[in-house]
């Protein structure tokens, strides 16, 4: 094998401003680059019980069970399904985009009997909408996905928690893309999980999956208790109901992974999760609310920037996500060859779409790393020349000095 062909980890230089991943903060790399630690060692069980109480700052919760999920963000979807959903169990998920798609899905292969209601791509829920589903369903759990990346949307919570509690349904939402952006209140909101992921609005990159647990979600959880062979003592008692149908997800074994009995369940991605804590820190040093706040002055700047370049967005902007917007594609324009030239010529990547609005849409994203004014400005003025260049007609400089005039006047 000639190895002169696999030179050093050098990757060319890119302003990642799709809807995720971005730029990782420079500090979480440092972080991620420290040595590594024997996993039981006191240092590293206080890094743990350290994230575990700054991931409950940054999901506004006190619940005890605030944990990390090795793997992407689906793996913390999947750890809350695996764990919660029993065979037979009924679901319900409200579709708004591929995100909800992707619930159904997972609850599927965790056999349980999914109902989905669904609204066209680009437009979400009223509250009397899922409760008259809840109603008629009858549902154990309502999945939600609170801001679905591929229509740009952001689902109003705020009052789904009550209608959940009246029923006695279990209440979950998928915040991957919206966490740290959007307001997410889990214990005023009444939510029973929430999972999220790194490579958004946290500025880190994926590979872990941020969770948190309710006291009720712990105790259906706690009912499927079953302890794998090779380290099960006697004080291990199997739980009244079924297994969980996978041990990397158990959350069962994962709680106890965590909790003070430190249970050997899997081999901690120590690198990841020094990532993960500086995110949390990040987030929470700004202050959770001058993050959400940073978010919404980067992506309305970055709104009146296409708008001001004569460019029509795509859905509902009074439910648009602060991080993520669409943008339609103008008539003649190949979204394609745009995105082709953004990246050769300027660096800078901006993302297609799935489904319905494949070569429609592009969704660009400000968040994380990347809600700065100069990413903002830089992404407009790239834009402006490559659609110059393939003749969409537009007033020279129009774009910047309107996402210009939102900053000035927002001072
Ligand atoms: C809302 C939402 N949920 C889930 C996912 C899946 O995340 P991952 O690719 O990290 O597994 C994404 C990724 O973009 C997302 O935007």
């Amino acid at each position: 094998m000639d190895l002169s062909k696999f030179t050093q980890i050098n990757p060319p230089h890119r302003l990642l401003m799709g809807p995720g991943p971005i730029n990782a903060d420079p500090r979480v790399l440092r972080a991620m680059s420290s040595q590594l630690l024997g996993q039981y060692d006191p240092a590293m069980t206080q890094y743990m019980n350290e994230v575990m109480a700054l991931y409950r700052g940054v999901f506004r919760t006190e619940n005890r069970w605030t944990m990390l999920i090795d793997g992407t963000s689906r793996a913390g979807i999947e750890a809350i399904l695996l764990s919660a959903i029993r065979p037979s169990n009924k679901v319900l998920v409200p579709v708004f985009g591929r995100f909800g798609l992707l619930l159904c899905e997972i609850a599927r292969r965790c056999r349980a009997e999914v109902h989905t209601i669904e609204v066209p791509w680009g437009e979400v829920f009223t509250p009397d909408q899922i409760e008259d589903a809840i109603k008629k369903v009858k549902p154990r759990l309502l999945l939600t996905v609170q801001g679905d990346t591929s229509t740009t949307m952001l689902q109003p919570l705020e009052k789904l928690g009550a209608i959940c509690k009246k029923y006695g349904v279990l209440f979950y939402t998928d915040a991957t893309a919206s966490l740290a952006g959007n307001a997410l209140e889990t214990d005023a909101w009444g939510l029973d999980a929430v999972s999220a992921g790194m490579q958004k609005c946290l500025c880190g990159p994926s590979g872990t999956s941020p969770i948190t647990l309710s006291p009720a979600m712990e105790e259906a959880i706690r009912k499927r208790k079953c302890v794998e062979e090779g380290i099960r003592t006697d004080a291990h008692q199997n739980g009244v109901d079924e297994m969980i149908y996978s041990n990397y997800f158990d959350l069962g074994m994962i709680m106890d992974y965590w909790g003070p009995e430190r249970l050997n369940h899997h081999t901690e991605a120590t690198s990841a999760l020094f990532g993960a804590r500086e995110c949390a820190r990040l987030i929470l040093e700004e202050g959770l609310d001058n993050s959400i706040a940073l978010h919404k002055l980067h992506g309305d700047a970055l709104l009146k920037g296409i708008q001001g370049m004569g460019l029509e967005t795509f859905g509902n902007l009074q439910h648009k996500m602060n991080n993520v917007l669409g943008v339609m594609i103008p008539q003649g324009v190949n979204g394609d060859q745009v995105r082709k030239l953004m990246l050769e010529d300027f660096g800078i990547e901006i993302g297609t779409s799935f489904g319905p609005l494949i070569g429609k849409v592009w969704r660009i994203g400000t968040m994380g790393y990347n809600a700065r004014k100069d990413c903002v400005m830089q992404t407009l003025s790239a834009l402006e020349s490559v659609l110059t260049h393939f003749g969409f007609r537009t007033t020279q400089g129009a774009a910047m000095q309107a996402a210009w005039d939102h900053y000035n006047g927002s001072r």
